[in-house]
C-alpha cells in the first residue's frame, strides 16, 4: 500500500490521461494530496475534486517553487507532444518531450522525491523492431520525433536512477482509448473519434487504412496498470528505462465491426494521410511477459468489452 503521507503532483492534468489518472490518485490519495497542474485550463471534470495550479512545466524555477511550496514527494509527469502533432513542429515536440522530463529529473533528484512517473510509448519502436509480439528489448529505430525523445527519455530515467538513485518508473503505453477526456494529437486517436462519429454521424471516414494493426488499451487498463507499477515494492522493478504492456491489437475494419454490433448502419471509409506512414512504422503487437512477470500486468477488456462501454459511457 502507498505511504498515506505522500502528496503527489500531477503535470499536463488536462489531458487525455491526466484527467483519469488525477481522479484515481484522488482516490487513492485523499483530494488533497494530489495537485492538479496544466499549461492549460482546469478541465471541467476535475473541477471542485482537488486543488489545480497553472503551471508550465518549461519553468523549471516556478516546478521548484510548487514542488517546495506543496511539499511534493512525487510527481506525475504527462505534458508532451504526441506523434501526429510532432511531426508538424519536431523541434517544439523535441524542447518540451525533452526538458519538460529533465526539469522533473533534476527537481526529483535535489528535493529526494520518493518517486517520479513518466510514460514512453509504442512510438520507440521504429521499421526495424519486430511487427508482431514485440518485445522488451529488441532493435529500435524510432523514426518519429516523438518517438526518439520517447526513447531517448528512457535513458534519461535509467541514468537519474542508476546516477542518483531516482526512483523513476515507466510504462510504454499503447494507442489509449477513453470517452471522459480528448485525445492531443496521436496517430491512435482515429480509435476514439469512431466512437463518437459512429454514435452522431453513424459513419466515420478514417485516416488510416483498413488493415492497419496497432497495439491499443482501455483506459482503464492503461489508469490500473500505471497504479500497479507505481504501488509495486522497488526490489520489483527490473526495468528502469520502460515496461512493454498490451492491451488488445486491432485494425480499423474490424473496430468498425464491433461498433457495427450495437449500430448496424454505422457504414466506414477510408482516406489515409500522413499518419499511416507513423502508423506502418509501428508493431502491430507488443510482448508484455516482463511486466507480467515483474509486477502481475494483465489487461482485462479485450475489443468486443470496450466497445460495449465506450458507447454506453458516451450516450450517457
Ligand atoms: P494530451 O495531449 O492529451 O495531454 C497532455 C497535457 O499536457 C495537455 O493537457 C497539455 O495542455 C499539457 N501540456 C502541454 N505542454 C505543457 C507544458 N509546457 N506545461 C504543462 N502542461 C503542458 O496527452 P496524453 O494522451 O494525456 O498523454 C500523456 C502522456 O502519455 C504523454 O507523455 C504521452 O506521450 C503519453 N502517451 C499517451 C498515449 C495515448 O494514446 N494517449 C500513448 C502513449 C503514450
Ligand atoms: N497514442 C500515441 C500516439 O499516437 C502513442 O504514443 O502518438
Amino acid at each position: 500500500m502507498p505511504a498515506r503521507k505522500d502528496k503527489i503532483l500531477v503535470i499536463g492534468a488536462s489531458g487525455q490521461i491526466g484527467v483519469e489518472l488525477t481522479l484515481a490518485l484522488r482516490k487513492q490519495y485523499g483530494n488533497n494530496n494530489v495537485v492538479a497542474s496544466d499549461l492549460r485550463e482546469e478541465n471541467p471534470l476535475l473541477k471542485g475534486t482537488g486543488p489545480y495550479v497553472s503551471m508550465d512545466v518549461m519553468n523549471k524555477e516556478m516546478l521548484h517553487v510548487q514542488v517546495i511550496r506543496q511539499n511534493i514527494t512525487q510527481i506525475y509527469l504527462l505534458a508532451a507532444i504526441l506523434s501526429a502533432t510532432g511531426e508538424k513542429n519536431p523541434n517544439l515536440a523535441w524542447h518540451l518531450n525533452m526538458q519538460g522530463l529533465l526539469n522533473v529529473l533534476d527537481i526529483a533528484r535535489e528535493e529526494k522525491l520518493h518517486k517520479v512517473y513518466w510514460p514512453s510509448s509504442i512510438a520507440v519502436f521504429g521499421p526495424t523492431s519486430p511487427k508482431q509480439l514485440c518485445p522488451q528489448q529488441t532493435v529500435i529505430e524510432p523514426t518519429t520525433v516523438y518517438g526518439i525523445s520517447k526513447y531517448a527519455g528512457e535513458f534519461w530515467c535509467n541514468y537519474y536512477f542508476n546516477r542518483y538513485g531516482v526512483d523513476v518508473r515507466s510504462i510504454r503505453y499503447p494507442g489509449l482509448i477513453s470517452y471522459k477526456s480528448a485525445p492531443g494529437g496521436g496517430t491512435t486517436d482515429y480509435a476514439v473519434e469512431i466512437y463518437t462519429e459512429a454514435l452522431e454521424q453513424k459513419k466515420y471516414n478514417c485516416f488510416l487504412s483498413e488493415d492497419t494493426y496497432l497495439p491499443m488499451m482501455y483506459m482503464p487498463d492503461a489508469i490500473r496498470a500505471t497504479l500497479e507499477l507505481m504501488n509495486a515494492p522497488a526490489d520489483q522493478i527490473s526495468v528502469r528505462t520502460s515496461y512493454n504492456v498490451s492491451g488488445m491489437s486491432f485494425s480499423p475494419k474490424e473496430i468498425g465491426a464491433s461498433i457495427q454490433a450495437h449500430i448496424p448502419d454505422f457504414t466506414m471509409t477510408y482516406k489515409p494521410d500522413s499518419r499511416q506512414q507513423i502508423a506502418d512504422s509501428w508493431p502491430q503487437s507488443i510482448d508484455d511477459s516482463v511486466a507480467n512477470k515483474d509486477w502481475g500486468w494483465k489487461p482485462q477488456y479485450d475489443l468486443s468489452l470496450m466497445t460495449k462501454d465506450m458507447l454506453e459511457n458516451l450516450r450517457k
